[in-house]
């Protein structure tokens, strides 16, 4: 069979991986919005390592983008991304057209409460609920696999947990490591925006979470010390705009008094039109 077999209806995807299940096969599936990057094959490697038959969807839904973002100009190369899928072994393109997975408006949306609100959830009001709707409706198209997440997008892979344990879809969700360039800097396809100069200052957003890590690991043990020394790295970059900085408990995503556990550190910066997150983990 050519590799991988493009999808565009609902139907004919389920027809497919029916006959896979039926050969006793299991589905690995690996959601994203497309404009594929060696993030996004490292989550189509870790599929094709455990599971019979991968699964790729590229959608760039309209839900999870909110009034003045750049849901027009968000990146799209659909011929490139089928070209990493087949060299990544993938076996089924998933690329349904706005008009199939949306044929009305929604009516139905899925909210994860709290670990949908601060940080991303504040700061894109109603983005973690598209998240949550699309990722339902493409694990109901899909079925029972296992869906890998990159852990670039923390916060969405703790909704994504959350809503999955809440109501009982039969996915694994599994979190992979975030992939990075050279210099440090998260690989996104929004990294596409960035100009020369601002690519160049971009890696001062990993530095900065790392020295938040190293102070912690240090002992500081006061989460708004370790806000500002990571806030004042990223503002002494003249290219960066600090959105937030924030060091929360790894699974409830919130701001601990006293800094101990599973930590995540994570912020949002701004580039130009380049909007970049990025998050590094501590243990206390
Ligand atoms: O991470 C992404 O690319 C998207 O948020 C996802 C999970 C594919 C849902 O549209």
């Amino acid at each position: 069979m050519d590799r991988p077999l493009t999808v565009t209806t609902i139907g004919e995807l389920r027809d497919r991986l029916a006959e896979h299940r039926a050969a006793g096969r299991t589905v690995g599936f690996v959601p994203t919005m497309g404009y594929l990057h060696e993030g996004h094959a490292s989550l189509m490697r870790a599929a094709r390592e455990h599971d019979d038959v991968v699964v790729v969807s590229v959608f760039v839904n309209p839900l999870q983008f909110g009034e003045g973002e750049d849901l027009d100009t968000y990146p799209r190369d659909l011929e490139r991304d089928a070209r990493v899928a087949a060299a990544e072994g993938v076996d089924l393109l998933f690329v349904p057209p706005v008009e199939e997975m949306y044929p009305e408006p929604v009516l139905t949306t899925v909210s994860v409460a709290k670990v949908s609100e601060p940080m991303e959830g504040a700061a894109r009001p109603g983005h973690f609920d598209g998240v949550a709707t699309v990722v339902a409706k493409l694990f109901n198209i899909v079925g029972p696999c296992r869906a890998y997440f990159g852990a670039k997008d923390f916060q969405q892979l703790a909704v994504v947990r959350r809503m999955v344990r809440d109501l009982s879809f039969p996915v694994e969700v599994v979190g992979c490591p975030t992939v990075r360039e050279l210099d440090g800097l998260a690989m996104s396809s929004r990294n596409a925006y960035l100009t020369p100069e601002q690519r160049e200052a971009a890696p001062v957003i990993y530095r900065a979470l790392r020295a938040g890590a190293a102070a912690i690991a240090a002992g500081e043990r006061d989460p708004q010390a370790v806000r500002e020394l990571v806030a004042g790295i990223i503002e002494a970059e003249p290219l960066a705009e600090l959105d937030y900085v924030e060091v929360v408990d790894a699974d409830s995503l919130a701001t601990p008094e006293t800094l101990q556990g599973n930590l995540r550190l994570l912020a949002a910066v701004r580039f130009g039109r380049a909007r970049l997150i990025d998050n590094v983990g501590v243990t206390v």
